[in-house]
């Protein structure tokens, strides 16, 4: 348990608290979060564990375990209880979380329409209605009221299973559209029995479940409830009806009322994409906690310990849960709790390591920010240096900080070199479009790392092949990053073409109004945002038949609106030929021609390694490796992940 602590700036969060009838010893919740981290056939695995177990460590109060099946393959293929079968497993797993004096809750659910293809194994899915989600589209198949019936049961049976397994409560998953949110909702459910029609008939799935699970598990074990204050889709449940839900389940006798927003219909309002401030949601939580008495979780972007203690002492919501600020920095609570909120690493809402980018394509959960997350036993222990050798890194971006913490921290001696008078890289330029303003929050971090560490820095310093002679490194670490891929066409050399790169940092500008963007990537897409919003007349060319192919689907989601509410207009499956000085020649695929207008062309057509210093002095150095975009051009994941390999390898 913590030492009793006088921190006036973290007071509320770190006061011992109830979880309805459970005593916690803090106010932070982990959100639930899948993380694909369970076996084949939903087992608890010991990866899982040690990701838990790391978490617990990290000092939060409680924990709610991901979304956990209680009906195989059906009701969700990745964490389940459907089977007295899975109850040694995940004892195993609330053992280890109680080892460091966290409780623990499992979060049962089913998922019904929002099954995800490849997780059916041939068969149809199973909803209230007839009626796909927009985003999966798969027809499902309306249940009968008998099979409804059964179902209740198996959430009863689970719970029950929950309790034998050493949980400290089950959390229903009423939220996000899946099956319970789906037949408490008008727009999913359109039933004519007991389960359809009025609110009331729409309760009645999540009120039989409730009263069946208070029986079979008894009345003080913990009952946590989890829905959407707002569905944000058409037909849905808006705030207000949420307020008629919340009473309904508190007279139910449900303890604690955890309070998130959104469906699949509705997916940036629930998994937020980079662009949405911190606690942007937490006035749902609010308005249900002004409707009932018991205690009431709020979620959503909360990154910062002043934040999360903020919405705590102004008594908008009883705890706050932290999702992906726990994927990103395991130690959040503690850093808090010792008043070290500069070593948080602070997550970016990029999504690409966690949810849209791994879980949803049905990959292990990973952190863009945190090379170590899902990975906690392989990376638990730095091992020291075996011998203390002389390292050089070559560039200061996230590669590079990353590879010279780690090597700094194992004993070697390290410089780190970088060209620009500032630290960051790539991530400079990342950090300006609108709404990418968190990217700064991982050069911070990084920064503040190095100067913690006290990592010695050559700035404004080129490396050449000569320098790296003359300073005789016994280990080359190049981390140069990558440079613009410029393509051979006509008129590529014009006064009127532009880099994005140049844009973005400002180097160039460009103060006329009509403005093509050559390349429809992120970086294309961003810069044209970028210059829309400063009242310049865009147009995104395209080769591939969408735009920003290469971002994870949630940010997409979220640009591809910005792009279109900003007036940029977007010209797909279209080839740059030529750019003249009046605009630029496009050829479709069928090869027709057509010039358009255009002041200034910008150019997103990609990158490429930036990797001349790397062949000039391959076979010349004693040890040489290549890392993040230097060696292959990527994301930030691939960069820190690449620099933490080799920081720890040599
Ligand atoms: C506009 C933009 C938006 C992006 N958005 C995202 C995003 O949303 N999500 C995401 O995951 N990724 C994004 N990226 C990509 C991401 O920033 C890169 O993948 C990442 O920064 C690569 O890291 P790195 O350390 O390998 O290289 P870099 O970040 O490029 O760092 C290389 C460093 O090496 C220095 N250097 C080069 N040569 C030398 C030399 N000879 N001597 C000394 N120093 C040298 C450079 O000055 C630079 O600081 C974006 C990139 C851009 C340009
Ligand atoms: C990888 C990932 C998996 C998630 N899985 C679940 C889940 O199993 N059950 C659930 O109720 N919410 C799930 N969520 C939603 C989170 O619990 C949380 O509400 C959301 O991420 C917003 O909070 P945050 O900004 O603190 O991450 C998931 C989110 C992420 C990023
Ligand atoms: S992958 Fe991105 S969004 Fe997910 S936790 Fe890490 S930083 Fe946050």
């Amino acid at each position: 348990m913590p030492r009793p602590h006088h921190n006036p700036k973290t007071n509320r969060m770190f006061e011992p608290a109830f979880l309805g009838p459970l005593a916690v010893k803090n106010r932070l919740i982990m959100a639930p979060m899948g993380t694909l981290l369970a076996s084949e056939v939903g087992g608890v695995t010991p990866k899982q564990i040690d990701y838990y177990a790391e978490r617990a460590k990290g000092g939060v109060g409680t924990i709610i375990v991901e979304i956990t099946s209680v009906d195989y393959p059906l009701g969700g293929t990745g964490l389940t209880f459907h089977d007295n079968g899975y109850i040694g497993g995940h004892s195993e797993l609330v053992e280890a979380v109680h080892a460091y004096g966290a409780k623990i809750i499992c979060q049962l659910a089913h998922v019904g329409r929002q099954a995800h293809p490849s997780d059916l194994k041939g068969l149809q899915p199973v909803a209230p209605s007839p009626i796909p989600c927009r985003i999966l589209k798969v027809l499902p198949r309306e249940l009968s009221t008998r099979e409804v019936e059964e179902i209740v049961q198996k959430f009863i049976a689970a719970a029950k299973r929950a309790r034998a397994a050493g949980y400290d409560g089950v959390e229903l998953h009423g939220a996000h559209g899946y099956l319970i949110a789906q037949f408490m909702s008008l727009c999913s459910n359109q039933r004519t029995d007991r389960y359809g029609g009025s609110l009331l008939n729409r309760m009645n799935f999540p009120l039989e479940i409730i009263r069946g699970v208070k029986k079979a598990v008894g009345d003080r074990f913990p009952l946590l409830f989890r829905f959407s204050g707002d569905e944000f889709v058409e037909n849905g449940r808006p705030l207000e009806e949420s307020k008629q839900v919340a009473r309904m389940l508190e007279e139910e006798g449900v303890h604690v009322l955890d309070v998130s927003a959104g469906a699949y219909d509705s997916m940036p309002k629930l998994m937020e994409p980079m662009s949405y401030p911190e606690g942007w949601k937490i006035y749902l939580a609010e308005e249900i906690k002004k409707a009932v008495k018991v205690p009431v979780i709020g979620v959503g972007v909360i990154r910062t310990p002043a934040f999360a203690e903020k919405i705590l002492r102004e008594g908008r919501i009883d705890f706050v849960a932290l999702g992906r600020a726990l994927i990103a920095d395991p130690h959040w609570p503690n850093k808090a709790r010792e008043g070290r909120p500069e070593d948080i690493i602070r997550c970016i809402s990029c999504n690409i390591g966690c949810i849209g980018g791994r879980v949803f394509r049905g990959l292990p959960l990973r952190c863009s920010v945190n090379p170590a997350t899902g990975r906690e036993r392989e990376f638990g222990i730095l091992p020291p240096a075996g011998e203390r050798r002389k390292v050089l890194v070559v560039g200061g971006g996230p590669a590079g900080m990353e590879a010279a913490c780690l090597a700094k921290r194992r004993g070697h001696r390290v410089i780190l070199a970088e060209k620009e008078a500032q630290l960051g890289g790539q991530l400079l330029l990342a950090a300006v479009p609108p709404g990418k303003e968190k990217i700064n929050w991982y050069s911070e971090y990084l920064i503040g790392r190095m100067k913690k560490l006290k990592v010695l820095t050559r700035m404004k310093q080129e490396v050449t092949a000569g320098y790296v002679q003359k300073l005789k490194p016994e280990v080359v670490i190049l981390a140069t990053g990558a440079v613009p891929w410029i393509p051979d066409i006509p008129g590529i050399q014009n006064p009127n073409v532009v880099k994005a790169w140049d844009i973005l940092d400002g180097k160039k500008k460009v103060e006329d109004s009509m403005v093509v963007v050559a390349g429809g990537g992120t970086v294309g897409c961003e810069t044209a945002l970028y210059l829309a919003r400063q009242n310049r007349k865009v147009i995104v060319v395209e080769m591939l038949g969408r735009i920003a192919l290469d971002m994870e689907p949630i940010n997409r989601m979220d640009l591809q609106e910005k792009i279109r509410q900003a007036g940029v207009e977007t010209r797909v499956k279209k080839k740059m030929k030529e750019i003249a000085k009046e605009g630029v020649l496009l050829e479709d695929e069928g090869g027709k021609e057509e010039w358009i207008l255009a002041d200034w062309v910008i150019l997103a057509l990609g990158v490429k390694p930036n990797d001349s210093l790397f062949r000039k002095l391959e076979g010349k150095v004693p040890e040489i490796y290549s890392i993040g975009d230097c060696g292959q051009t990527g994301k930030i994941i691939d960069a820190s992940y690449d620099g933490f390999r080799v920081g720890r390898l040599i």
